[in-house]
């Protein structure tokens, strides 16, 4: 089984990236073959400074690996480092009829949010396809955000194996993890960089507990019952507290007598003691930037010799 995903360096790696994404499929590299990437030809439609993009790379690289992504289990590797796959995008961009790509909501979510509509913000989701089939990837963990994206890979996959063959291109298969699918941001919409309502994972204690600070509530008074059921403290709790520890704090919602602020409290100091180990091994990659970038380079070796047999398959089959 190859399991497949991939991350944007597009700022800072959030607390929706790590439960929707990454956490997730950490867990499934002893699972199967792995191959992780940084998708940096995508975030190409977002950051146009060289600087801010290669720091980028470098921060994901180190935050995926002190968060446990182990580059002997799997294959880890930058997008841009295996330039097949924009060959592939090519050739699948060539049977991807127009209406599906018009039917994405990423693209005009994007757009509705005032980013140029640039052929390349249109086309994001070929490039994804490509990058999901040029592996002959079975299971491509993600958050439900890029669902309709592996839906498309899906139906590009069939068409070309329609087209040219059947078994030219595996079929792959999303897994959403329900309990993190959209993990909410501190105003209660899904957290994304571009929403600017993200918890990064590693910033600062102060910082930290700023952001957790400024979590929207609503105005019920200390000492009246709260519901648990509507709050964004509790539903960030549960992914890192032991359901014993969710089940306090929801009681004594519903007792009343403890504010928000005290419940905030609570919240930062699971946070912060969640990613205290990963910390610590952060600092470490941090200080050995080469051994960080040989991880990459051997990772990139790896997955071109798979992508270059997976492409030179699919050029035969379409007359190229
Ligand atoms: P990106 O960088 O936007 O997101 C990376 C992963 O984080 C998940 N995610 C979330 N999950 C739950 N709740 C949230 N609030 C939240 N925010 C982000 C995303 O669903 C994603 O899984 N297009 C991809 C990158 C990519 C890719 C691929 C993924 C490029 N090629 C091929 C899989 C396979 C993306 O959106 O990355």
């Amino acid at each position: 089984m190859r399991i497949l995903s991939g991350i944007q360096p597009s700022g800072k790696l959030h607390l929706g990236n790590y439960f929707g994404m990454m956490q997730p499929a950490i867990a499934l590299q002893d699972e199967g073959e792995a191959f992780y990437f940084i998708a940096d030809y995508h975030s190409l439609t977002t950051v146009t400074n060289p600087a801010e993009l290669r720091q980028n790379v470098r921060d994901v690289a180190i935050d995926f690996l002190a968060c446990g992504l182990d580059p002997a289990k799997a294959v880890f590797f930058r997008q841009s480092d295996v330039p097949e796959v924009t060959e592939l995008s090519w050739l699948l961009s060539c049977v991807c009829p127009m209406g599906l790509l018009e039917r994405c909501h990423s693209y005009k979510d994007k757009t509705a949010r005032g980013l140029e509509a640039t052929h390349g913000l249109f086309a994001y989701p070929i490039l994804m396809a490509a990058d999901i089939l040029l592996y002959d990837s079975d299971i491509v963990p993600v958050g439900k955000d890029q669902k309709q994206h592996v839906e498309v890979t899906r139906d590009l996959a069939l068409k070309m194996n329609h087209l040219y063959g059947e078994g030219l291109l595996r079929i792959p298969q999303p897994r959403i993890r329900e309990s993190s699918a959209a993990v909410p941001g501190t105003d209660g919409a899904k957290m994304s960089k571009s929403y600017r309502n993200t918890i990064p994972l590693f910033e600062t204690a102060k910082v930290t507990e700023k952001l957790i600070k400024g979590i929207k509530t609503d105005s019920t008074p200390v000492e009246d019952p709260k519901d648990p059921s509507d709050s964004i403290i509790v539903d960030l709790f549960r992914l890192v507290a032991s359901p014993g520890e969710v089940e306090v704090m929801e009681e004594a919602f519903r007792k009343g007598g403890t504010g928000y602020g005290d419940f905030k409290k609570r919240l930062f100091s699971a946070i912060w003691e969640h990613f205290e180990p990963m910390r610590a091994g952060r600092a470490e990659l941090e200080a050995n930037p080469d051994q960080v970038d040989a991880i990459l380079r051997a990772g990139a070796e790896k997955a071109r010799s798979v992508a270059a047999k997976v492409l030179s398959r699919v050029r035969q089959a379409v007359g190229l």
